[in-house]
């Protein structure tokens, strides 16, 4: 078993220096090497997180044929898809190739990333499940974050490959990314365990403030982490951000991150027309479910006081209507 899982990651290993090679000394690797210095990445950068990149022919089975490399063992590694006589094929084709490692620092999956939008394939494609590869299991970058964690750095959730090396390149070395929306019980588990804090990040378009929800929701069910809520202006990632605003400025929105009452609330005051008051009725019914999330009653009151006085309606009702909210929450 054991062994099997070790070979695995061998293959892996030679597989990250063999992408890595032919994005840095290639020509076949000069279109994405091109890419990556575009998108602002430095050689350094390039080094440090092994980049790679998987040229549009076959790479890897001639490779590990030549070593002799068992069959079984490249079928169970996730880098091959198999056609139906049972042959393997390179699975990752024309794709700037992003090793994702474990918590040990051992890669055991890799992201490839198309360099142009194309209609019918995912822009990024990850390993399958495997032996050393489960996603839901996995945080980008954890195993070099919590190092920066440990010497008091919040960490910071992001969404993305390029958020974390982003952010890392800019002088931020804790970002961890869960690599899409959707944070996993495990994910946070696996946080809960280096530290008791987190910035969570996420995309600032729709799909990613609708995740930062979730993300407060399994944070707060799942572990007694204090989370703080980063909302990244004008659809921007993290990534899109720093390259344009730089590392204070987003530096400046950590610093201010918001808790997760004034972030919900926020978030779901713009679903709202509060000029009209069948509207700001409506808020105020789904900001007391909120309110009412709150453990601490002082919390709740100062909640409620702001609320009664700026859509100057009666204290004495809200505070009603948040007592039988409560009251079924328990
Ligand atoms: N993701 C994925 N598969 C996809 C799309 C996204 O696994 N088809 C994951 C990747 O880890 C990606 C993250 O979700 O980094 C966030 O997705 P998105 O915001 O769409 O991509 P970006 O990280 O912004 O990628 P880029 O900047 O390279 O466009
Ligand atoms: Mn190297
Ligand atoms: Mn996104
Ligand atoms: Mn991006
Ligand atoms: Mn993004």
């Amino acid at each position: 078993e054991n062994s099997v899982a070790f070979q695995l990651m061998d293959i892996h290993e030679q597989a990250v220096t063999l992408y890595h090679h032919i994005l840095v000394n290639t020509e076949l690797g000069q279109p994405a090497l091109e890419y990556l210095k575009h998108r602002g990445l430095t050689d350094e950068t390039i080094e440090k997180y092994h980049l790679g990149f998987a040229p549009g022919q076959r790479l890897l089975k001639p490779f590990f044929d030549e070593k002799k490399t068992d069959f079984q063992l490249l079928r169970k590694s996730g880098l091959f898809s198999e056609n139906d006589n049972g042959d393997l094929y390179d699975r990752f084709v024309d794709r700037v190739m992003f090793p994702i490692r474990n918590d040990n620092g051992k890669t055991v999956a890799f992201s490839g990333r198309l360099l142009s939008k194309q209609p019918d394939l995912p822009k990024y494609l990850n390993s399958p499940e495997t032996e050393i590869f489960n996603k839901r299991k996995v945080l980008f970058n954890l195993d070099s974050a919590r190092l920066s964690i440990r010497k008091n750095e919040p960490a910071i959730l992001l969404e993305g490959f390029m958020d974390v090396i982003s952010a890392d390149q800019a002088g931020i070395h804790s970002g961890i990314a869960s690599m899409g929306t959707s944070l996993t019980d495990e994910q946070v588990y696996d946080i809960s365990r280096i530290t008791n804090e987190v910035v969570v990040s996420y995309d600032g378009d729709t799909p990613g403030q609708k995740a930062i929800k979730r993300a407060i929701d399994s944070f707060a069910n799942n572990s007694k982490i204090a989370v703080k809520i980063v909302t990244v202006p004008d659809n921007l990632d993290p990534d899109e951000f720093i390259r344009q605003r730089g590392t204070d400025q987003f530096m400046e929105l950590v610093k201010h991150a918001a808790s997760p009452i004034d972030f919900e609330l926020n978030y779901l005051k713009k679903q709202y027309n509060l000029e009209s008051e069948v509207d700001s009725g409506n808020y105020i019914s789904e900001a007391l479910t909120v309110i009412a999330k709150e453990a601490s009653p002082i919390t709740r009151d100062l909640y409620l006081n702001k609320v009664a006085s700026e859509f100057n309606v009666s204290k004495e009702l809200l505070s009603s209507r948040l007592e039988t909210l409560t009251a079924t929450n328990q």
